[in-house]
C-alpha cells in the first residue's frame, strides 16, 4: 500500500535521462521571458503526452514526498485522511479520483464505483457537506460513449445528493467543452447544485460566464490547464489574466455562486476586492486552490471566506502531476531534484 518508494537505480537513471531534454530546455527557458515561459509549458505538456516518458516516470521510484505534495495518496483512505485534516482546519474540500481518458466501459464503471463508495464514506465520516467531489466526464466514458458518461455522472450526482453534498464537473480540453456544458444543463434539471468549470484561457468563456451567471449556478473559474490552439485560446499569460478578470467581473456581479480557483496573488486580491464592490457576503462565493499549493494562503483565506481545497487521490497521478509541473518552473526543479536524489 502507498506510493512506491523502493529504489531501482536503473529505472531512476532511465527516467531521469528521458526527462533530461525536457528539464534542460525548461530550465533554460523558465523565467526569462513570456515566450520562454510559454515554451516551458508546451515542452512539459508535450512530455505529459509522451507515452515513453509516462511509462518511465510512473514506474520510477519517485520520492513519496514529490507525489504526496500534490496528491493525497493512492487510496480512498488517504483521501479521507487528508479531507479530515483539512476540514479540521476550517477548509472545505473537493475530491478528485484521478483518472482521465478512460477507454473502456469497465474502466468507466470502476471510476463510478469509486466515487459512489467515496461519497458513502465521506457521509459516514461526517465530512459532508464540507467535502464535495469533482468529476472528469472523460473518466466516465465521455470520449467513447457520451450517454454512458452521462448515466454514470447522474448516478454520482444522486449519491452526492443522498450524502448531502454535490458534484462539480471538471472541464478538460476544448473539444469537450460543448458536450460537458450540455450534460451539465441536463444534470442540473435533477441536481440543480451541480457545478460547472469555465476556463479563462478560452476565447468563448466570457460568453459562457454570461450564460451561467444565473441564480443557483455554481461556477468554478480557473485559467485552464491544457495546451490549446490560438484559434480557441489566449496564448499569453497577460491575456489569460485579463480574461480571468473580465470573467470574474461577470460572475461576481451576477446571480450565481462563483468559485474563484486560482493561486495567483493578484487575482486573489482582485477577487477579494470584487466581493466588496458587488456586496457579496462571505458565503456567496468561494476561493479554491489545489492541494499542496500555497497552503499558508489557503489558511489565511479560510479565516474570512469559504476556501475549498481540490484534493486529488488515486494511482493515476501522472497526467495531473505533469500539468502542475507545466504551471510553474519551481515545481519542475523540485521534481527533478527528487528524481536525482533519493527518497
Ligand atoms: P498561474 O499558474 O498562472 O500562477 C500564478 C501565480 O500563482 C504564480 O506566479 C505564483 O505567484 C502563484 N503560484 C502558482 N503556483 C504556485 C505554487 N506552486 N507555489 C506558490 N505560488 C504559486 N484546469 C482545467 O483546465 N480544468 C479544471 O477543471 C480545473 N480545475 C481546477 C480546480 C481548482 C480548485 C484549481 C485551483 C485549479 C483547477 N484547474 C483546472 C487548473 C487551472 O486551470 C490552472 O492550470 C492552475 O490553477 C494554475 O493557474 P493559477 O490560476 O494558479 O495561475
Amino acid at each position: 500500500m502507498g506510493v512506491r518508494v523502493e529504489v531501482h537505480l536503473s529505472k531512476v537513471t532511465r527516467a531521469a535521462r528521458a526527462l533530461r531534454p525536457y528539464v534542460r530546455t525548461c530550465s533554460a527557458a523558465a523565467g526569462r521571458s513570456r515566450y520562454a515561459r510559454d515554451m516551458f509549458r508546451s515542452v512539459i505538456l508535450a512530455a505529459a503526452r509522451s507515452s515513453r516518458v509516462a511509462r518511465l516516470v510512473e514506474t520510477a521510484p519517485i520520492s513519496r514526498d514529490v507525489v504526496r505534495r500534490f496528491v493525497a495518496g493512492p487510496t480512498s483512505g488517504d483521501a479521507l485522511r487528508a479531507t479530515r485534516e483539512l476540514v479540521g482546519r476550517g477548509l472545505a474540500v473537493t475530491l478528485d479520483y484521478l483518472g482521465e481518458d478512460t477507454l473502456t466501459t469497465d474502466q468507466a464503471e470502476h471510476t463510478k464505483a469509486e466515487y459512489l463508495a467515496l461519497l458513502a464514506n465521506l457521509s459516514a465520516a461526517g465530512l459532508t457537506p464540507a467535502a464535495e467531489v469533482s468529476v472528469k466526464l472523460s473518466a466516465l466514458g465521455q470520449r467513447f460513449d457520451e450517454k454512458l458518461a452521462e448515466a454514470n455522472a447522474r448516478e454520482i450526482c444522486a449519491a452526492a445528493a443522498a450524502a448531502s453534498t454535490t458534484v462539480t464537473l471538471d472541464m478538460e480540453d476544448h473539444t469537450t467543452t460543448d458536450s460537458t456544458l450540455e450534460m451539465l444543463s441536463r444534470l442540473r434539471c435533477d441536481f440543480p447544485t451541480t457545478g460547472a468549470v469555465l476556463q479563462a484561457y478560452l476565447r468563448r468563456t466570457e460568453a459562457d460566464c454570461r450564460e451561467l451567471a444565473k441564480e443557483g449556478q455554481r461556477v468554478r473559474l480557473c485559467k485552464g490547464a491544457y495546451k490549446e490552439p490560438e484559434s480557441v485560446a489566449f496564448q499569453s499569460k497577460i491575456d489569460v489574466d485579463k480574461s480571468y478578470v473580465r470573467c470574474m467581473n461577470i460572475l461576481m456581479s451576477g446571480h450565481g455562486y462563483p468559485m474563484l480557483a486560482t493561486h495567483d496573488p493578484r487575482l486573489v486580491a482582485i477577487g477579494e476586492d470584487r466581493a466588496k464592490w458587488f456586496d457579496r457576503e462571505s458565503d456567496q462565493f468561494e476561493f479554491q486552490m489545489l492541494y499542496g499549493i500555497r497552503p499558508d494562503e489557503q489558511a489565511r483565506l479560510a479565516e474570512s471566506y469559504t476556501m475549498r481545497v481540490y484534493v486529488p487521490y488515486g494511482d493515476a497521478w501522472y497526467g495531473y502531476l505533469m500539468r502542475r509541473l507545466a504551471e510553474r518552473p519551481a515545481n519542475l526543479a523540485f521534481f527533478a531534484r527528487s528524481m536525482s536524489s533519493k527518497k
